[in-house]
């Protein structure tokens, strides 16, 4: 989605930006653009389609000189993804440069009134209405400054919003409206950064701030003033946030997604370090803060979320009952919101969003909370908007993720939600000291289990070059590993563009059998679980219909190889873990298939890392 950055300071701005936005690249993107500012009171804007390339070219060509400035990786929602359409806008006379995350809701009106005034506008974008509209109340005479905070208490829904001036060079305004599109505050030396998310301007600094919705911040290269919504003046914590310079570099990895794909034994060691301990009694999830009576209270859990997270969300449905036997259902986060769900005030509410920006999962976590609802947020980042939303979070810690496609946060969000289940299940006694210590034990060998998963990646090669160019895909599982086949189809789709389904395996009978002819692959989670004998009389009946049947099996299932045409192996494991380690063939499927077919594995097109428009 789309990524901002700015900075004032005593350095040439150009570069201090152009690098910003390559951090931001991971978001996603289809167009960027940058506005140098310099002390004559003019200012530069390069726009371009496309990659960040593009916009470096034209920098290269004629570099604008200015210590201050502002840059923008934009995800198109409203207008095409082209040059006119891509940020900076400006307004009629070009005084001012707005960057822009979020969705103006009012846009249409706002033109509508401008245009009427004579304001000339260029783009499709509702972005666009954001200068004209300061540029309407300074023409009154009205300063910059009061002039952007009229315009912010005008502009509805989820927005943030940077803007520059050309009278003040060195002043950068930032503000948000609604809950979506973050914005952190960077203290550097003598130089003040604003950016949507962290990686844009570590390197610079490692203390931030967060504006909040409703705030305003007013930067110099040495000050900050902050405002609430009402324009009083206001204090803000600094909070110190550490390098990860080993994430952010590729190191030797071809790919950021292959490079997280093979972090996830170390990930899921971080995610459970410190919260369980697998001898009997033993046991603590120490960021969760809910007593015994509350747990023993709680009627049913709501899980939810978008994309992969909500295949994390159905698979912790199963772990809930099965193994803390509490009623359970799941919802997409943007269905959620509007089927007026019923809870009663017993339910416990619990969102996935690795980013905690997803704006759908934001706007049902405010439907939950409306509600008075009792709610858990599982975020792989601190201060993300959904943990000021939720009660309580519950880190991921994953590790910084730059692959667009979601891997180690979904393995690691799905083991948080493992632990929570056992630790809710001792709570309310549906498993003693014993079984939970079992479990646990399992838990903690399952970075070993992926190891194994991970040391054998040369017959995924060998898949995608004898099926890259096969134009569909058909997943299937059950039980456990049915939201495993729809994380797989959504994988491959994402990274690698090849059209997947995926199905729970009983109901291939009904309509998807139609589609199986012998060019057809179909990835068939079939690990030795109690599904096992359904899960084979579906390959064969996939089989006699000429399909190529790819098996992600168990290591001790000696038959297997005569009933399919490829066997990817997986350790025993028990049932309600086989997912977690069928998810990484998932993973490197897409993977390989994605790399096979030139796609730009990191960067997905169309796609973006936080979703922070509805
Ligand atoms: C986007 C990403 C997906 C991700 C989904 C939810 O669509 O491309 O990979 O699963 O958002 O993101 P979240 O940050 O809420 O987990």
């Amino acid at each position: 989605m789309c990524g901002i950055i700015g900075y004032t300071g005593q350095s040439e701005a150009l570069p201090i930006l152009l690098e910003g936005l390559s951090r931001l690249e991971y978001r996603g993107y289809d167009s960027a653009g940058i506005s140098v500012f310099n002390k004559n009171k003019t200012h530069t804007t390069y726009r371009a389609a496309g990659k960040l390339n593009e916009l470096k070219k034209l920098t290269e060509t004629s570099k604008a000189t200015g210590l201050s400035g502002i840059g923008h990786t934009r995800w198109a929602t409203h207008g095409e993804a082209n040059t006119i359409n891509a940020h900076p806008q400006s307004d009629t006379y070009g005084n001012l440069s707005v960057v822009h995350n979020g969705i103006v809701e009012n846009y249409l009106d706002l033109k509508q009134e401008l245009t009427n005034e004579g304001h000339l506008f260029n783009s499709d974008t509702d972005t666009e209405t954001i200068p004209h509209l300061i540029e309407h109340y300074m023409n009154d005479g009205t300063g910059f400054e009061e002039a952007a905070e009229k315009s912010a208490a005008r502009i509805k829904g989820a927005n943030a919003v940077v803007v520059m001036c050309n009278d003040q060079p060195d002043k950068i305004v930032a503000f948000r409206t609604g809950n979506a599109g973050g914005v952190l505050i960077g203290y550097g030396d003598n130089e003040m950064l604003v950016a949507s998310d962290i990686p844009a301007i570590l390197g610079y600094t490692n203390t931030i701030s967060h504006l909040l919705p409703g705030e305003l911040a007013v930067l110099h290269p040495n000050s900050v003033q902050f405002k609430d919504q009402d324009g009083n003046p206001i204090k803000k914590e600094k909070t110190f946030v550490p390098n990860d310079p080993i994430s952010i570099a590729k190191g030797d990895y071809r790919h950021f997604m292959l490079k997280e794909i093979c972090e996830q034994p170390d990930a899921i060691i971080a995610s459970l370090m410190g919260r369980l301990s697998s001898e009997e009694g033993l046991f603590s999830l120490e960021d969760l803060n809910l007593t015994a009576d509350d747990i023993n209270k709680i009627s049913k859990v709501t899980l939810t979320g978008m994309g992969t997270s909500l295949h994390a969300a159905m698979l912790a449905r199963l772990w809930m009952e099965r193994i803390a036997g509490i009623p359970s259902e799941w919802d997409n986060s943007s269905e959620f919101r509007y089927r007026e769900p019923l809870l009663d005030e017993n339910s416990l509410f619990i969102s996935i969003s690795q980013s905690g920006e997803t704006a759908d999962t934001l706007a049902a976590m405010e439907e939950a909370k409306k509600k008075n609802i009792s709610q858990i947020t599982l975020c792989n980042y601190s201060n993300t908007q959904a943990s000021r939303i939720a009660d309580q979070t519950l880190q991921i810690r994953a590790g910084l993720e730059i692959g667009v496609a979601a891997t180690k946060t979904f393995t690691c969000s799905l083991v948080t939600l493992y632990a929570l289940a056992i630790y809710l299940g001792v709570q309310r006694e549906k498993i003693n000291g014993k079984e939970a210590a079992k479990l646990i034990e399992e838990l903690f060998r399952l970075p070993e289990m992926i190891g194994t998963v991970l040391a054998n990646q040369g017959q995924y090669e060998e898949l995608a070059t004898l099926y890259h160019s096969s134009s569909d895909f058909l997943f299937l599982g059950r039980g456990y590993n049915y939201p495993i086949a729809l994380e797989g189809a959504l994988k491959l789709k994402e990274v690698s563009y090849i059209h997947a389904e995926g199905y729970p395996a009983g109901e291939m009978k009904h309509g998807p059998i139609s589609l199986i002819d012998e060019s057809m692959p179909v990835v068939a989670l079939v690990p030795k679980d109690e599904l096992y004998e359904k899960m084979m009389n579906t390959i064969n009946e996939a089989k006699s219909r000429g399909a190529i049947v790819i098996a992600v099996a168990s290591e001790s299932d000696t038959e297997i190889e005569q009933k399919v045409d490829h066997v990817i192996r997986i350790p025993d494991v028990s049932d309600s873990l086989s997912p977690i380690v069928a998810s990484i063939p998932m993973q490197l499927i897409s993977y390989y298939f994605a790399v096979r077919r030139g796609c730009d594995v990191d960067q997905p097109r169309n796609l973006a890392k936080s979703v922070t428009v509805e």
